[in-house]
């Protein structure tokens, strides 16, 4: 993350009781023990913004992502139901989304999703510090520490949504130059999204803010072959935040067949 990243990280909206020094050499995200030796000191913070911010933007797209058992709702209207009828049915659906938060820090992203009633969530960290210390704060939460780049303990078609906030951004940090990044970060970045693509449900949705602007970031959210095929078929459309932060991406890729 570069330093102008930092500096707004460091606006955020966090209840920190330690003041944290930000690495002097930004490749330090890239690594394990930098995130562990901070959560032993951190104890809440949250990169690009709060879900009580992203809520009017992500709250949409997560109810209209298919799940076995319903029907889709779009953009939170359910036609010819009762206001109760449709609240029952929406709190239903929170209920049901399978959701993995990766990279998911001591963010309060995930108690805030299931404080509004997203109640299945699994809450990943490759921290083990982090992970540690969020099962005390939060019990009523899941939390697996787990790499993302090597996710077998999931199964195949597991998730129905798979949210990334800040996460591949931490991955990329020494990708060089943005139009033509390294190679093996161009190797990293394709091999979590093909665990993405793995572990989520057919039509499931893979969800990602970040520091990136949209044309860099598709070069991993989209990589091709050497004669220009794109590896993954999944779908790529995003929006762009401009009231959180400097203004943020969010990605909203679908695994086929799409709604
Ligand atoms: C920039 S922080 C974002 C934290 C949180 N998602 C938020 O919104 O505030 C990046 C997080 O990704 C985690 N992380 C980095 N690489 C990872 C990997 N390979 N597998 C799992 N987690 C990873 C770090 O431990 C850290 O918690």
């Amino acid at each position: 993350m570069s330093s102008q990243q930092q500096q707004v990280s460091n606006t955020n909206n966090n209840n920190n009781n330690n003041i944290i020094t930000e690495p002097e050499d930004t490749n330090e995200y890239k690594f394990k023990h930098y995130w562990d030796s901070r959560f032993e000191k951190e104890e809440q913070y949250d990169w690009l913004g709060t879900y009580s911010q992203w809520k009017q933007y992500l709250t949409p797209i997560l109810l209209s992502t298919n799940t076995t058992t319903t029907t889709i709702i779009n953009n939170n209207t359910i036609n010819n139901n009762t206001t109760d009828d449709n609240n029952n049915t929406i709190n239903e659906k929170k209920k049901e989304l399978k959701i993995l938060i990766i990279g998911c820090g001591n963010s309060t992203l995930g108690q805030d999703m299931y404080m509004d009633g997203y109640t299945n969530i699994i809450n990943m960290d490759y921290s083990s510090k982090v992970i540690e210390k969020m099962k005390l704060k939060y019990p009523n939460m899941e939390w697996i520490e787990m790499d993302m780049l090597d996710m077998k303990g999931f199964e195949n078609e597991t998730f129905d949504i798979v949210l990334d906030k800040g996460t591949m951004d931490a991955l990329v940090v020494d990708a060089g130059d943005p139009w033509d990044p390294e190679q093996h970060v161009r190797y990293e970045t394709l091999k979590m999204c093909k665990e993405i693509y793995r572990i989520l449900k057919p039509s499931g949705r893979f969800l990602q803010i970040t520091f990136s602007q949209p044309h860099f970031r598709k070069i991993f959210l989209n990589p091709q072959t050497e004669d220009n095929q794109n590896v993954l078929d999944w779908s790529i459309k995003h929006v762009y935040v401009e009231e959180i932060g400097f203004g943020y991406p969010l990605f909203n890729i679908q695994k086929p067949p799409f709604n």
